[in-house]
């Protein structure tokens, strides 16, 4: 996830491009850059590190000029340096692109065999290449733009400018984002109404497949395949603080409306749904390694170790290989026996959570093979492990994790296909059908949003002032279970307990009485019949019992106080879906106490002390 905006007019670009940026930097903060026409030139100026590092180079090498381009960069590929900053350049050509191409590797090879060299390990450098290319054929730069996107697959929004054409820059869009504004005089391009909102209330919203070239007389969209649209522009009349956070009231909860996009951007080039199968290649495993795995640890910390648990079941049940999960700061304060043979998959979303990093040192020196699951390209954990597999979350600002949370559970379900396959354990037909599947599962998570978030906004105004709550699950609904009373606590200071259904007789059952809401998952699984054992239980003692199930569940509906429903799926998608209400539970609980939801107290986003 990355910011980027443009601007064509009359003013000097480089202030407006770089309040833009300033606006869009939650979008991503490890580098930035301008590409400003002058003199039938393009200037261009690229910084790592946030947007003052940018502010510095420019007063120290200022780009004059009224037609300009601007990047904030959230690495997902090539780690954070100047290099690999946008814009890129080649040739007349100047690009900044949010989102992932996912044929760049074909592309990039192609290019190379072709005699062209690369400066980045971007993909976006593709970009500049083809348009460059196709500009040398002839023609405006629209119509190479338009050319070059035809050879690409995958998510972008691009803003475009080229020394052929001083007065324009050309935009396109696909999945990611893009915003375009027009002012008096000036037109304007962003990732997000908020880079736009101080020069223009007048906002037009780019379709997927489509391209529009920025004028100071206007805009003219059309789409790729070059059928001219007609849009009218849309009024917006945000405030400033709706702005930043998107009309959202706090990062969290637009966090939890953004997992459908963070998880098709994290299932995007590695999920293969013509062949069935999982693009593991970042995983660093061959055949070969998959097959020589004796066995795997887990570790992690919070909420990754949720993750991690679920991890567990998704590795023994796929790939069948002996798993355990280890808090990391148990895991390093013990003299753990791992070594070679072994696989260590070190799950954290920061890649920076010292007991994680220090616990997967420990186990590569003693000669395991580290694999780090991490959203911050270039972090710690990454830099010391053997390889990563990225989520691609985008950067989560709510300190409580949600979109981090439920990709790294898409790399734990696509990691253990992956091996399942490669040790022969996974026949063809599963896994095509998980492959399957597991496509659904972003756009059912945002059913499941939408579909249930009045219901559990009354649920939390009913039950916001229990004093405990207990959360119960079995199976892969355990680590949910943990995860449901993690958020609540975290955010809204609420005492609560998350256990293994079976557990409950042995302790928390203590608890209950009708002042207790106990939330039980019970998705038809394979753990169905005993959960609504332990229901039962609950009920039998007065609990009040919220019950997460499966649409259609009559059974359970006539057990239960409330219902909170999920559409039937395959066993394995279900964490993905019984999660998404607890997390808008805790979240409605915190907002109804008047918490500070994004900055709980006592906690911290990343933890890097012991
Ligand atoms: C902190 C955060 C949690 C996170 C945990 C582990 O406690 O508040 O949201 O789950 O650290 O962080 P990691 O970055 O390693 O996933």
């Amino acid at each position: 996830m990355c910011g980027i905006v443009g601007y064509v007019g009359d003013e000097d670009s480089a202030p407006i491009l770089l309040d833009g940026l300033r606006r869009l930097e939650y979008r991503g903060y490890d580098s930035a850059g301008l590409a400003v026409h002058h003199d039938g030139q393009i200037g261009v100026v690229r910084a790592v590190g946030k947007l003052r590092n940018l502010e510095k180079a420019l007063s120290q090498a200022p780009l004059a000029g009224t037609v300009g381009i601007g990047h904030t960069r959230w690495a997902t590929h090539g780690r954070p340096s100047e290099v690999n900053a946008h814009p890129h350049v080649v040739g007349p050509v100047a690009v900044v692109h949010n989102g992932i191409i996912e044929n760049h590797l074909q592309l990039r090879k192609r290019l190379a065999d072709q005699g062209h060299s690369f400066v980045s390990d971007t993909d976006t450098e593709i970009i500049a290449h083809l348009v460059a290319l196709e500009l040398e054929n002839g023609g405006e730069l629209e119509s190479a733009v338009r050319r070059a996107l035809t050879q690409v697959e995958g998510a972008y929004a691009i803003a475009v400018i080229s020394t052929s054409e001083p007065d324009t820059v050309v935009v396109a869009k696909s999945s990611s984002p893009l915003v375009l504004g027009i002012g008096d005089g000036a037109t304007y391009c962003g990732s997000d109404i908020p880079a736009l909102l101080p020069y223009t209330r007048e906002m037009i919203f780019l379709e997927d497949g489509e391209m529009a070239v920025l004028r100071r007389e206007g805009v003219s969209i059309t789409k790729l395949d070059g059928t001219v649209v007609e849009r009218e522009a849309t009024h917006i009349d945000w405030s400033p603080v709706m702005a930043e956070k998107a009309g959202f009231k706090h990062f969290m909860l637009k966090e939890i409306y953004e997992q459908q996009r963070a998880m098709e951007d994290t299932l995007r080039g590695r999920l293969d749904r013509e062949s069935g199968d999982i693009h593991g290649h970042e995983i660093g495993l061959s055949t070969d390694d998959a097959k020589a795995i004796k066995r795997v640890y887990l570790l992690a910390c919070g909420t990754s170790h949720h993750s991690a648990i679920a991890g567990r079941y998704y590795i023994e049940k796929l790939a069948k290989i002996p798993t355990t999960v280890e808090l990391a700061s148990e895991f390093r304060g013990r003299d753990p026996i791992v070594g070679e043979g072994d696989l260590v998959i070190a799950v954290s979303q920061s890649g920076e959570t010292l007991d994680t990093l220090e616990a997967a040192k420990l186990a590569k020196a003693k000669g395991a093979k580290v694999l780090a699951i991490a959203n911050v390209i270039g972090s710690a954990i990454p830099r010391m492990s053997d390889a990563t597999f990225y989520t691609h979350a985008g950067p989560e600002i709510g300190v409580a994790s949600t979109k981090c949370f439920t990709t790294q559970l898409a790399n734990l379900l696509m990691l253990s296909i992956f091996l399942g396959a490669r040790r022969g354990v996974l026949g063809d037909e599963e896994r095509a059908a998980l492959v399957e599947g597991m496509a659904r599962v972003p756009h059912l998570m945002n059913d499941v949003l939408v579909g249930t978030k009045q219901l559990v906004a009354n649920l939390a105004r009913r039950y916001n002032h229990a004093r405990d709550v207990l959360f119960l699950g079995r199976g892969l609904s355990f680590p949910i279970a943990l995860e449901g009373a993690l958020k609540l606590k975290e955010i809204s200071y609420v005492h609560a307990e998350g256990y293994a259904a079976g557990e409950m007789k042995h302790g928390p059952i203590a608890l209950i009485d009708e002042n207790v809401p106990v939330l039980v998952l019970v998705p038809k699984d394979s753990t169905y019949d005993k959960s609504i054992g332990n229901l039962q239980e609950a009920k039998a003692r007065d609990a009040q019992v919220i019950a997460i199930a499966t649409e259609g569940d009559d059974e359970v509906a006539a057990i239960c106080n409330d219902v909170v429903t999920i559409p039937a799926v395959d066993e394995v998608f279900t964490p993905f879906l019984t999660v998404v209400p607890l997390q808008l539970y805790a979240y409605f609980v915190a907002d109804m106490k008047g918490t500070d939801v994004d900055q709980p107290r006592n906690l911290a986003k990343t933890v890097t002390v012991e």
